[in-house]
């Protein structure tokens, strides 16, 4: 028999629904996205963002359900996020979760937003362990060193901007609207790396990142550039912007590689995405002394989903890792607890 799962997903401004078979077929997944609402502001409002999903949710699960053609009756659980993420937003899916499984009774499972970006790679791949894996969103920039399917270690992380936040800052600056990370990619393809902006701690013995100086060199170049009444190349702007982002979080995760003898590099996240660090990676890891897999999944699946978390929710599932009806969102929820 099958496992179906039923997973919800709204940690954030995507209002989203999947039904998974077995964690690695998509039977459907409906991803609302608020992002319209939100553009006006620059970023996402929460409380927008809370109101949106739960004017959303039904109609987004029975979209997930009819789509999956199937009814509650062929679901053997009900699984959702419970963080990291914006508080109100994490709270309408909980509750819709909650009410679905009492209402069908049927297990409940709680997911991690971040288990679910890495597991996304369950549908394009079999996963073998240890892995190393970059996880890059608008929240996180991550490398995470993966034992098995549930122990995870974090090697490093950001100390400031997350990369997808340091895209959409700059993006704002270039008048570009939010999210800009798309739309910096695309101007990128036909720029040239030409205004050498900073490549922080690439060389540094640790695993940690920081965006923010690269997003200050790179807001100066304009403003100074502004003052002066002259114009930048914006797709020059994009590429250089690219190039350094890029470069980073390839050296790193490379360092990474080397220290750990991983089996294969996942990269996830909204930002995995990115055609230039799709490219770059695909290419170190050929070049470099030991080429392991790379798994970067389609880019439908590197944002906000909720397949994602029913990949995920999926090897709790095999594990008997359910939940009561107790539990509460987890706005910071850790990975490593
Ligand atoms: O994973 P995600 O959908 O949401 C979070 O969990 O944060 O990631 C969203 C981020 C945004 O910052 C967006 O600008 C960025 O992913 N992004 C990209 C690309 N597509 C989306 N960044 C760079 N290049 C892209 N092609
Ligand atoms: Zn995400």
């Amino acid at each position: 028999m099958p496992r179906r799962i039923l997973a919800i997903e709204s940690s954030c401004d995507e209002n989203a629904a999947a039904v998974v078979e077995n964690g690695t077929t998509i039977l459907s997944n409906v991803v609302a996205s608020q992002i319209e609402s939100h553009q006006r502001f620059g970023g996402v409002v929460p409380e927008l963002a809370s109101r949106h999903h739960v004017e959303q949710i039904t109609y987004i699960i029975q979209q997930a359900l009819d789509e999956a053609g199937v009814t509650m009756a062929d679901v053997d659980a009900v699984a959702v996020t419970q963080g990291p993420g914006l508080v109100g937003a994490l709270l309408v899916g909980i509750s819709a979760a909650k009410a679905l499984a009492f209402a069908h009774d049927l297990p409940l499972i709680v997911t991690n937003h971040i288990a679910g970006h890495i597991f996304a790679n369950r549908f394009v791949h079999d996963m073998t362990f240890p892995a190393l894996a970059l996880v890059v969103s608008g929240g996180h920039t991550e490398l995470v060193y993966l034992q098995d399917e549930t122990n995870f270690e974090l090697l490093g992380e950001t100390r400031d901007d997350a990369v997808g936040e340091c895209y959409d800052k700059v993006g704002r600056v270039m008048g570009l609207p939010y999210p800009a990370g798309k739309a910096i990619d695309d101007l990128a393809r036909d720029g040239q790396d030409v205004y050498d902006f900073p490549r922080a701690m690439i060389k540094d013995d640790h695993y940690d990142f920081s965006f923010s100086g690269l997003k200050s060199a790179f807001i100066n170049k304009v403003h100074n550039a502004q003052q002066r009444g002259e114009s930048l190349d914006q797709a020059d702007l994009a590429a250089s912007f690219q190039a350094a982002a890029v470069d980073v979080l390839v050296a790193k995760t490379l360092k990474a590689k080397e220290a750990y003898a991983v089996n294969q590099v996942i990269v996830c996240g909204g930002v995995a995405a990115n055609s230039g660090l799709r490219k770059a990676m695909k290419e170190a890891l050929a070049d470099c002394p030991r080429p392991v897999d790379l798994l970067i999944p389609p880019l439908d699946l590197c944002g906000d989903n909720a397949a994602m978390i029913g990949a995920a929710a999926d090897i709790q599932y095999v594990r008997g890792d359910f939940a009561d009806y107790g539990f509460n969102a987890l706005p910071g929820m850790d990975l490593y607890d």
